[in-house]
């Protein structure tokens, strides 16, 4: 299941705010509109959204390449910047820009008729390497997962937040196929429920047993011993192994500790932030309080009260049982052997 792809000059997303009762794929030339996508969650998923903002820098410099050269600098530089602008907490959107922000510093790059080829493949490249490394992730975090476990996932870190297999859904998937007989409790994860919507639709479609449960019912399944490890994505991962993701993710972590559970985050080394050294420097999205007021248009809490809707938290590395990258399992000291791993060229 690809929710990114570019096909016949267009770039198609699913249209994740529509899952899973339509299955809905747009198609976008105007980077303006992918940004929006973005930020309305028409596609979603840290990968994703670096997937998504690469192809967005490509149609920017398709519009902009009949320019002369320091005009189309300049434009790409505004459009690179509010492309960056739209979400702040997945590193991925930011990665994926700047690595497309490193073409324009040679040659081929600073000359608008060669920048846009390279734009593509860049684009493409940055695509093909995140299925990749779910792949690979999948394959190592597999490993950690004995026959007969189950496993509780929250919000979606599946195909649908990927280029496609996703990483905390790629270690599913994989443990599945190597017939290890898992079954999956799967959070619904208020308010947007991607776990709901997204990740009981992505298991079901591939036959693995997926039970839905509501986030406040996971301690007291932990406590009944029906959970046997907890895999999780992640937006951000800085150099001490403190890990952002989907709001509620901390408390699971804490419920992980209290009843003697390992919790494993799955996530690229795209999602590795080298260069922020905790996770007290990581900027929470704040969301629309009408997410929590309303559901599906009907009104669920009283006009006049106050509401907060951070659409992420943060999880201590103390918490973090190990991080499953593409290059391997990851364990703590994380300040030791996170700069241990390789960061692609840029
Ligand atoms: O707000 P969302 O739906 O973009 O949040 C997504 C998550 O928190 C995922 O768990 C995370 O991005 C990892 S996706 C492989």
């Amino acid at each position: 299941m690809k929710p990114v792809y570019f096909e016949n000059g267009a770039l198609k997303l699913i249209d994740q705010t529509l899952l899973p009762t339509e299955e809905v794929i747009r198609s976008y030339t105007d980077y303006r509109e992918v940004a929006e996508a973005i930020k309305t969650m028409v596609v979603r998923g840290a990968p994703a959204i670096g997937v998504t903002a690469a192809y967005a820098v490509y149609l920017a410099a398709e519009e902009f390449k009949t320019l002369p050269t320091d005009a189309f600098m300049l434009h790409m530089k505004d459009a690179c910047e509010h492309i960056k602008s739209v979400r702040p907490t997945a590193v991925n959107l930011a990665w994926a820009v700047e690595r497309m922000v490193v073409l324009f510093k040679n040659p081929v790059g600073r000359n608008p008729k060669t920048a846009v080829a390279a734009l593509k493949a860049e684009a493409d490249a940055i695509c093909e390497e995140d299925i990749a490394m779910c792949r690979a992730i999948g394959e190592h975090g597999q490993k950690l997962i004995n026959r007969g476990d189950t496993i509780l996932t929250h919000c979606n870190a599946g195909a649908l937040a990927t280029a496609d297999y996703g990483t905390a859904l790629g270690v599913i998937r994989a443990a599945y196929d190597a017939g290890k007989n898992i079954k999956v409790y799967a959070d619904e994860t208020r308010p947007l429920l991607q776990g709901a919507r997204l990740t009981a639709y992505e298991l079901a479609k591939d036959g693995i047993p997926v039970t839905l449960i509501t986030d406040n019912m996971a301690g007291w399944m932990m406590k009944q011993g029906k959970i046997k490890c907890i895999v999780v994505g992640a937006d951000r991962i800085t150099r001490n192994g403190d890990v952002a993701n989907k709001i509620g993710t901390y408390a699971l972590s804490v419920l992980a500790q209290a009843h003697r559970i390992p919790f494993y985050v799955a996530a690229p080394t795209s999602t590795i932030d080298f260069g922020m050294l905790s996770g007290d420097d990581i900027v929470i999205e704040q969301r629309d309080p009408d997410e929590i007021k309303y559901i599906k248009g009907q009104q669920i809490a009283p006009d006049g009260i106050n509401f907060e809707n951070p659409a992420f938290d943060v999880t201590p590395h103390q918490n973090v049982t190990a991080i499953i990258t593409e290059q391997g399992v990851v364990s703590p000291p994380y300040y030791r052997t996170i700069p241990r791993l390789t960061i692609k060229d840029r």
